[in-house]
């Protein structure tokens, strides 16, 4: 059944929602689901912009044809190449066959390296940025976006609308129920900790060409920014302007604590849980423990972006770190994460390895700041290290604050 919605007279959204997914990108559990959008801008000529990924081809052709209600398919913008949404490309092209392909150089390169599309110079437009494409009363324009998230994206800007297609910016893993807007109030109760967890795993190793991108579109009306993922933004564009301006340059968000524990037989896991309530007890109220064989560690990514202080606890393991920790760290390191303050502790019942294990790659890491001297425990905890876990409770409190 058709199912598009109106987001201006002229532009419609014409995207699906999956909620079969378990994984995106065989990696992140979705368990709401996931967008994938595409508009239709109407005017004196058509422009798609963006297709989707395979698994809701049916739908957005359905939408498609719908949309176009008996007009051609002028221009198929291509923002973004990865095949989340440019899967039904090639299906779009066998469909449309008069269709002007418009993306810049490197889309054109992905495009012949995904499909075999054979298709003519005389229905590519190659675009770079600034450059601009009038459909009629709508005039599209480029803004060229590398690494947010592959070299190749780019936001298009409609300056009819003052409407931002953005790509895989500010999108959010979710699928849509029903309603395809979005204001901060809504978005912070329903959607910010997935839009978090996506922005920080997806986009987060590449804070600093989204901030390039800021830069550039900083002199921009902006009224709608219409994304690849998620609800559409039309109301209180600041707020999420603001996450993304501190998620991109590795400002927490919040003054709290996350701990993460990896413990085998509990004992570890014991102190980390008195840590939090001695921090709790101290008045520290955003406090949130992990266990980290227990928690994908997509969420634990998003909590380390999300608070300014960190708690590490570990067993030794193998001579190291047990497996679960070294992961996660691995992540961090992977993903950019800088700008913590990281209180490191260390479960080892005969030759302690992790401190010194999380240490390195704590300190390969950016602008992190370890709460020294760290600490450690002998198979489980020791009242004889009362006074020196009562000092490590106030030394994380007062990094919180
Ligand atoms: Fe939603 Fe980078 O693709």
């Amino acid at each position: 059944m058709v199912n598009i919605r109106k987001v201006t007279k002229d532009i419609t959204w014409i995207g699906a929602s999956d909620r079969r997914l378990a994984l995106f990108e065989n990696a992140f559990p979705i368990p709401r689901g996931v967008s994938y959008n595409s508009y239709l801008i109407n005017d004196e000529k058509t422009a798609l912009m963006d297709t989707t990924d395979a698994s809701v081809s049916e739908q957005f052709l359905e939408n498609l044809k719908a949309a176009l209600d008996g007009k051609s398919l002028d221009y198929l913008v291509i923002n973004h190449m990865e095949p989340d949404h440019c899967a039904t490309v090639g299906e779009v092209l066998l469909r449309y066959p008069e269709v002007n392909v418009v993306g810049n150089a490197k889309t054109f390169q992905m495009l012949d390296q995904f499909f075999d599309a054979d298709l003519p110079e005389e229905r590519r437009t190659v675009v770079k940025e600034g450059d601009k494409l009038s459909l009629g009363t709508h005039v599209l324009t480029f803004i060229m976006a590398p690494m947010v998230h592959w070299p190749e994206a780019m936001f298009t800007y409609d300056l009819k609308e003052y409407a931002l297609f953005s790509a895989d910016a500010f999108g959010t893993f979710g699928a849509l129920n029903g309603n395809i807007f979005v204001d901060e109030v809504e978005f912070e109760k329903e959607w910010l900790p997935d839009a978090r967890r996506y922005y920080t795993n997806i986009v987060g190793k590449f804070g600093s060409n989204v901030q390039a991108v800021f830069k550039k579109a900083a002199g921009i009306d902006i009224a709608l920014i219409l994304p690849l993922h998620g609800p559409i933004w039309r109301n209180h564009i600041s707020w999420i302007l603001d996450k993304y301006q501190k998620w991109s340059s590795y400002e927490a968000e919040e003054k709290g604590v996350a701990l993460f524990v990896a413990s085998m037989y509990g004992h570890t896991a014991s102190v980390v849980d008195s840590l939090a309530g001695a921090l709790a007890e101290k008045g520290i109220r955003n406090i949130a423990v992990y266990d980290v064989s227990a928690t994908d560690v997509s969420v634990m990514i998003a909590e380390i972006f999300r608070f300014n202080t960190i708690v590490l606890a570990s067993v030794s393991y193998n001579a190291g770190i047990h497996p679960k920790m070294e992961a996660l760290l691995a992540d961090m390191k992977a993903l950019n994460v800088q700008n913590k303050k990281v209180a490191l502790l260390e479960n080892g019942t005969w030759a302690p390895s992790a401190q010194r294990c999380m240490r390195a790659a704590v300190e390969s890491m950016k602008n992190m700041e370890i709460i020294e001297p760290g600490f450690t425990i002998k198979s489980s905890f020791n009242e004889n290290q009362r006074e020196e876990f009562d000092a490590l409770v106030r030394q994380i409190a007062e990094a919180v604050r």
